[in-house]
């Protein structure tokens, strides 16, 4: 197994020169405090000033404003209206309803979209929440027991879990190592609860080991966490730095496969930036899932490079060291050897939609979430939907959880037989189950973008829905109707809409403007390959008529679109080494 990793000869385990700018506001933090505090109190600007914009990532927030309306503050003189997103921490996306109520709530109250938005990290965001009430936002969190500790910034971020309310005994394992290695990998510095919860500060001396697996400068770069249950590889695991593949036997969790070192982000013209799939380090038993989460995270901390943030992901420090380098220095960390993998196979990665019931007896109702914006809404062309009032009204009588998918969708889980029909009831009439949604619809997906996201290049989440309508039409007139391709789109080739594990991924260039890749396959292991670049939306729309009248002409018994693209030679498959991406 080993044989087939990335050999690299006389490795350079740590990368000498000037460090990045954000080694050093990390450094001169005080463990993630800054000068938040007084910055909350000046209200002269509505933003936050110098590292502390930066700091407020490790708190779950990123600073934005309306891109709509900045030319127009602009001519007006003003400053751009300042407001941030927060993201909240939800391992394995499982939220109650009494926390469901309080986040609604708050949605109306304070944020400027009014809406809840589920993301592919299994998480809610809320948009558009001003300075003032900032505090009040933690604070809300805090009562039912939620917090956005860790959620973006140079740390671990929210651990995804499976969403499979089927196997109801593995997924509520799987979710417990999900919340455990959560924990076990979060700051230990008590900045956000002083900062936000107002908790006295507690005088630490130097010889107090605040951090002892982030260490006082956290990790490079951000890292992402996973735990998965085959077949379903719904949270795509070669998107994340580090996955615990959950190994089985008799319907008991015995251990995980660990795969390390996947990541989508690159950069543009930048061929030192690629997207790349985790390799596959061996088994281990369940017991030893923290020892072996903390050792990756202890690697990657000190092997990463901390001298150009582009490349500081672990996926570039394992094809810098060499796989088996990192993997030998993982278990002397660790105290512990890999061993064989254990087989296991991935087959699909969508949301069922709809009821089943578990083995627990407890039925559980997939919805299908458009762009997971959850929001009240009534506009010309989609008619009227009232999906945050459905969700609070279910929200109100439902006596399971709430699952959030890495797809965007909700579940609604844990409904006991006499409750099944007015669940239903109330999520028909608000809109929450639509029977006329197409497979196509359900297999695309899009980032936020535009007009939130300070870096989005091109549209993605105002974009998808207009396109799938006419992706419908196209596939219709190929003779395709109930066939689907998965379909991404980005806004910039950071990845968030995870475009670079799509059969077709378009990942935004520039306005209208996309580069758009073909050729991941249904089990998401395969990253797709750079076929048109600079389409605008109407060449879009031509070659998914021209590619998919191929596919239906020409596709052997039950092929998948990823998969005849390459077979047909339309675009050759990136397989082996990452580092050939650009140019394979
Ligand atoms: C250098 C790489 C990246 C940067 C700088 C970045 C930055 C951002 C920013 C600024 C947002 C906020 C957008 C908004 O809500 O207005 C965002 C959202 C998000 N990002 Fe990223 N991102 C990166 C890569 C990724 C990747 C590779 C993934 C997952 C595979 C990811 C997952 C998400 C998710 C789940 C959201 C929330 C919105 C959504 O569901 O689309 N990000 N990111
Ligand atoms: S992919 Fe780019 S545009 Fe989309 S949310 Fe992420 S950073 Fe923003």
């Amino acid at each position: 197994m080993s044989s087939n990793f990335t050999q690299v000869e006389n490795p350079v385990l740590v990368v000498e020169g000037k460090q990045a700018d954000n080694e050093r506001l990390k450094a001169e933090s005080d463990y993630l405090r800054g000068t938040i505090k007084e910055d909350l109190q000046d209200r002269m600007t509505g933003g936050f000033t110098s590292d502390n914009f930066q700091l407020i990532r490790t708190h779950g927030m990123y600073q934005q404003d309306d891109r709509d309306i900045r030319a127009e503050r602009q001519k007006q003189k003003l400053e751009p209206l300042h407001n941030v997103m927060l993201r909240a921490r939800l391992p394995g996306g499982i939220i109650n309803p009494t926390q469901w109520l309080a986040i609604d709530k708050f949605a109306d109250d304070y944020t400027s979209y009014g809406s809840i938005r589920l993301t592919t990290r299994q998480t809610f965001q809320f948009h558009g929440v001003l300075k003032p009430n900032i505090k009040l936002m933690h604070q809300t969190l805090n009562s039912v027991g939620l917090d956005s500790i860790a959620t973006a910034g140079d740390v671990n971020r929210n651990v995804l879990c499976t969403s499979n309310p089927v196997e109801s005994t593995l997924h509520q394992e799987a979710y417990e190592w999900a919340t455990k290695i959560s924990e076990h990998l979060l700051p230990k510095t008590r900045a956000y609860a002083e900062i936000w919860l107002d908790e006295e500060k507690v005088e630490t001396t130097e010889a107090d080991e605040i951090e002892p697996i982030l260490g006082s400068n956290y990790l490079p770069r951000k890292f992402k966490t996973t735990v998965v249950i085959p077949p379903n590889n719904d949270i795509d695991v070669h998107a994340n730095d580090l996955n615990f593949v959950a190994i089985s036997e008799g319907g008991e969790l015995i251990g995980f496969n660990v795969l390390v070192g996947g990541g989508l982000a690159m950069t543009h013209g930048d061929k030192a930036t690629y997207p790349r799939c985790a390799d596959d380090f061996g088994f281990i038993p369940k017991e030893h899932t923290l020892a072996i989460a903390e050792a990756v995270v202890t690697t990657q901390r000190d092997w990463g490079n901390r001298v150009n943030r582009k490349n500081a992901k672990t996926k570039y420090t394992l094809d810098r060291v060499g796989a088996d380098t990192f993997k030998a220095e993982v278990e002397r960390r660790a105290g512990i050897e890999f061993s064989e993998s254990r087989s296991y196979e991935f087959t699909h990665r969508g949301d069922s939609f709809g009821w089943v019931e578990g083995i627990d007896g407890k039925n559980h109702l997939t919805l299908f979430i458009e762009n997971g914006r959850i929001l009240d809404f009534n506009d010309a062309n989609s008619g009227s939907k009232a999906l945050k009032t459905g969700m609070r009204e279910i929200a109100k009588i439902h006596k399971g959880d709430f699952r959030l998918t890495a797809n965007q969708n909700l579940i609604v889980a844990g409904v006991s037989a006499e409750d099944k029909a007015i669940i239903e009831q109330l999520a028909r009439e608000h809109g929450l189950i639509n029977d006329g949604v197409s497979n196509q619809r359900k297999s695309s997906m899009a980032c936020v973008a535009f007009p939130t996201c300070p870096l989005a290049m091109a549209e993605a989440e105002r974009y998808l829905p207009g396109l799938v309508d006419d992706v419908e039409a196209i596939l219709e007139k190929n003779g395709l109707k109930d066939d689907s391709i998965i379909l991404r789109v980005t806004g910039c080739p950071n990845g968030c809409g995870r475009a670079m594990l799509a059969e077709i991924g378009l990942v935004g260039k520039g306005p209208g403007k996309y580069n758009m890749y073909l050729g991941s396959d249904l089990a998401g292991s395969r990253v797709p390959k750079l076929y048109k670049e600079n389409v605008d939306e109407a060449g879009v729309l031509s070659e998914i008529d021209a590619l998919s009248a191929r596919w239906s002409a020409e596709r052997n018994d039950g092929e998948a679109f990823g998969d005849f693209v390459i077979r047909a030679g339309i675009v050759e498959q990136v397989i082996v080494s990452f580092r050939d991406f650009h140019h394979a």
